[in-house]
């Protein structure tokens, strides 16, 4: 496993300027991550060139976006071809997709058996599909990159959960069951889904960096040759160190089974970077997006980035609007903000967390206890807001994916390692450099 390798320090402001550019290996979306890194780079100047996963028409056939989606995102140019990852929906020989076999398991899905080559076949099917659609990409980007332009290509790819009925309902008492609809992720993981959705995930939030890397290559070698410098950063998860009685300490969300494969992303980065590509993973904070909406209690250590601001010297000047603008969300005010403490301080004291807290033993898998308290504190939490769809930690998402996409541009240009984690401590020393995002 990686050893924990946190950045301490507000990176040194990058080379990137005008004439460089941003590319988007992904879509974006109105919540998500990479909205940070989109923002640092305009501010340094940049242009920022975005991708898309494409949509799937009435038969299922992964397309471009029409004009009318590509108005409707709403930002700059888009290179239009599909990034879908994944093999769910691949055919085999025998016309079955992964999610016909996973649907097929019925309720027998802890015993049951898949057929493995089948799987393998559709996987490599999807493979091909992909590094197809990225040669496609490099060739769409290519005419748009100024001469000796700087690039900076972000991998903001996860996912892979099966399309499948059967798996849907399984996930949902995993990650969302508590009391007797509590759902063993050790069990799940253990079956014939665990096994489809280990190389499913692998596929989509993992080997998705070795194609982007080897499919830029001769781009990335035209690039060099012109003076550019060409530099890649992937958005991983592996726990974060947050403020917890006073000392910043590495806890985690269970069960984060995309766990094993982000692992794996770190792998390949470390590989790519040993044939001499500046590829860095930045394991980040948890936050509220689209993506990380599934996950109940993911936010818990989000609601502690309130601690870290007072603690850290260069954030502390911002804490007092922060928390005026938190309570604002909250029914009772600025006094609530107290009980909202109580509560994180109780979840993260409580027995039943604190195998969440061995950096070692990750990913961990949930627990009966575990995902009472976690899920329990979690609604506890929502329950004390105006408007739930007005929450404390959308606003503490954007300060946390502001922050670490000025860390990872401007890391990005001196990187020399596979993965980074970005803390508590670095995002609110970040945030006293940069300000409070408008
Ligand atoms: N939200 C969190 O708490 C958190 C924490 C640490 C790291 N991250 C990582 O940040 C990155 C962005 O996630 P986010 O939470 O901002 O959510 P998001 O929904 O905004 O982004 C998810 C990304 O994954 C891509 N994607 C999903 N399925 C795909 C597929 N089949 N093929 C290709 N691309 C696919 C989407 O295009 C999108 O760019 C992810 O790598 C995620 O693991 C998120």
């Amino acid at each position: 496993m990686t050893p924990l390798n946190p950045i301490r320090k507000v990176p040194a402001p990058a080379g990137y300027g005008a004439g460089d550019v941003l590319v988007v290996f992904g879509e974006v979306f109105g919540r998500g991550y990479v909205n940070g890194l989109i923002d640092a780079a305009e501010k340094a100047g940049m242009t920022v060139l975005y991708g898309t996963v494409g949509r799937r028409d009435a038969e299922g056939n992964l397309r471009p976006l029409t004009d009318a989606e590509l108005a409707e995102k709403g930002h700059g140019p888009i290179i239009n071809v599909p990034l879908e990852a994944g093999f769910d929906k691949e055919k085999g020989s025998d016309g079955l997709t992964l999610s016909d076999r996973l649907n097929a398991l019925g309720k027998d899905w802890e015993n049951g058996s898949l057929d493995m080559a089948a799987i393998e076949e559709t996987r490599q099917k999807g493979e091909a599909r992909f590094k197809a659609s990225v040669a496609a990409f490099m060739a769409a980007l290519k005419p748009h990159l100024p001469e000796g332009a700087n690039v900076l290509f972000a991998h903001t790819m996860a996912g892979g959960i099966p399309a499948s009925k059967r798996v849907l309902s399984v996930s949902n008492r995993v990650f969302k069951g508590t009391g007797a609809r509590f759902q063993s992720s050790e069990t799940y993981w253990n079956s014939p889904i665990g096994r489809a959705c280990e190389i499913s995930f692998e596929e989509v939030t993992a080997r998705t960096l070795k194609h982007l890397v080897e499919g830029s290559a001769e781009l990335r070698a035209e690039i060099e040759a012109k003076g550019g410098r060409v530099n890649y950063v992937a958005y991983g998860y592996h726990g974060t160190e947050c403020l917890i009685d006073g000392s910043y300490q590495w806890q985690t969300y269970a069960p984060y089974l995309q766990g094993f494969a982000k692992m794996k992303l770190e792998d390949l980065a470390a590989e790519a970077r040993a044939t001499g590509v500046n590829v860095s993973v930045y394991n980040a904070p948890e936050i509220l997006t689209n993506s990380s909406g599934v996950f109940v209690g993911v936010e818990l250590p989000l609601y502690r980035l309130l601690n870290a601001l007072d603690h850290e010297a260069e954030s502390a000047p911002l804490s007092a609007t922060v928390k005026a603008n938190c309570a604002a969300k909250l029914t009772d005010g600025e006094a609530a903000l107290a009980r909202v403490q109580e509560i994180l301080d109780t979840y993260h004291a409580d027995p039943a967390t604190q195998y969440m807290r061995v950096f070692e033993n990750w990913p961990q898998h949930n627990t009966q206890e575990q995902m009472d308290i976690m899920l329990g504190s979690s609604a506890e939490l929502r329950a004390m807001h105006k408007d739930s769809d007005d929450l404390m930690t959308s606003y503490l998402s954007q300060l946390v994916f502001t922050a670490c996409g000025h860390i990872m541009l401007h890391q990005s240009w001196t990187a020399d390692s596979a993965a980074y984690w970005m803390g508590h401590d670095v995002v609110s020393k970040t945030l006293g450099v940069t300000g409070l995002p408008g």
